[in-house]
């Protein structure tokens, strides 16, 4: 039986051999990847797939692939997030950007790169040598999760509303944004671990609905704390460049309302599923309590 800390340091473990085996060419494009994925991420959505996987009575190794295939995409996100056009930051993960440690060019490929890298992990079996074995039909269930929940149906759309959607958006439409940039991807990471766990398909939809609610209540959180320092990025970015978020155009106490509400959805939604193996749960309940002015009770 793993602890939650146990399975973050076995998954760092894990991001740490496939930088050394997948980006050690020590080619600039290389350096880049490895630096936007080593920094000192939380690894929300790789977690979600190794917990549901042991939720589900698989063994966490089951995982590996789309978890770390989902982190790759995820920092991917992040790096394009970050760019001059989008949110123009300077700091990630409490370290220079990658655009400013090198340039817009390379951010922008670097991106591209762990995007395209991702599926080749998913889909080739001799890329990563940790990967494990995963049957051929699991490989394409997984890629077809995963790039629908990432692509312009999924987290790509979110984006690309955020970018667009200035400071006047309507609590629907900043929901939809968040279901649509945050949920989606860590839906598919939550559906993902089904997956591999060779659940059915009600599980699977059972499961993506889960993260897709526990990724709506994480960006309604990153919202509200936009302001603070210690989260690693700058502060006040979403005031500064005009956004509309649950911070900046919604009411705190109805913010409240709403992450309570999730957070009583996201237990009960496990509780339907119930386990040998008690990780989930407590997993969820720490990403709901990550420290910021709300209490959910
Ligand atoms: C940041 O995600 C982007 C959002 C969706 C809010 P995380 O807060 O999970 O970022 P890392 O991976 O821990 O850096
Ligand atoms: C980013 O949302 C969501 C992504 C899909 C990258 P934010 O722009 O709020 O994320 P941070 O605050 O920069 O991490
Ligand atoms: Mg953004
Ligand atoms: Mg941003
Ligand atoms: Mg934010």
């Amino acid at each position: 039986m793993h602890t939650i800390e146990e399975l973050r340091v076995h998954f760092e473990d894990l991001l740490q051999g496939l930088v050394r085996e997948v980006y050690g060419d020590k080619e600039p494009i290389q350096d880049l990847c490895a630096y936007a994925l080593l920094g000192p991420g939380k690894r929300i959505r790789p977690l979600l797939t190794l917990f549901v996987t042991r939720h589900l009575g698989s063994s966490w190794e089951e995982g590996i692939v789309p978890a770390l295939a989902i982190e790759m995409i995820h920092t991917y996100s992040l790096v394009h997030d970050d760019l001059p056009a989008i949110d123009d930051d300077a700091l990630r993960r409490g370290r220079p950007t990658v655009h400013t440690v090198s340039n817009e060019g390379m951010a922008v490929i670097t991106g591209d790169a762990l995007l395209t890298d991702a599926f080749r992990l998913i889909s080739d079996p001799t890329f990563f040598s940790l990967a494990g074995p995963l049957a051929t039909e699991i490989r394409l269930t997984l890629i077809q999760e995963i790039s629908s929940a990432g692509g312009s149906w999924g987290m790509i759309g979110g984006q690309a509303k955020d970018i667009s959607g200035g400071s006047s958006m309507s609590i629907s439409e900043i929901e939809e944004m968040h279901r649509l940039k945050t949920g989606k991807l860590m839906g598919a990471a939550c559906a993902c671990g089904a997956i591999v766990a060779q659940a059915d398909q009600e599980t699977v939809r059972h499961f993506r609905h889960l993260g897709e609610q526990i990724g709506l209540a994480f960006q309604i959180q990153d919202d509200i704390l936009d302001h603070t320092e210690w989260l690693g990025k700058s502060p006040g970015k979403d005031k500064k460049l005009g956004k509309s978020t649950f911070s900046t155009s919604v009411d705190i106490d109805l913010a409240q309302k709403k992450l309570n509400d999730l957070y009583h959805h996201s237990l009960h939604l496990i509780s339907q599923y119930p386990s040998e193996v008690e990780i989930l749960t407590p997993f969820i309940q720490s990403i709901y309590q990550r420290q910021c002015k709300m209490t959910v009770t």
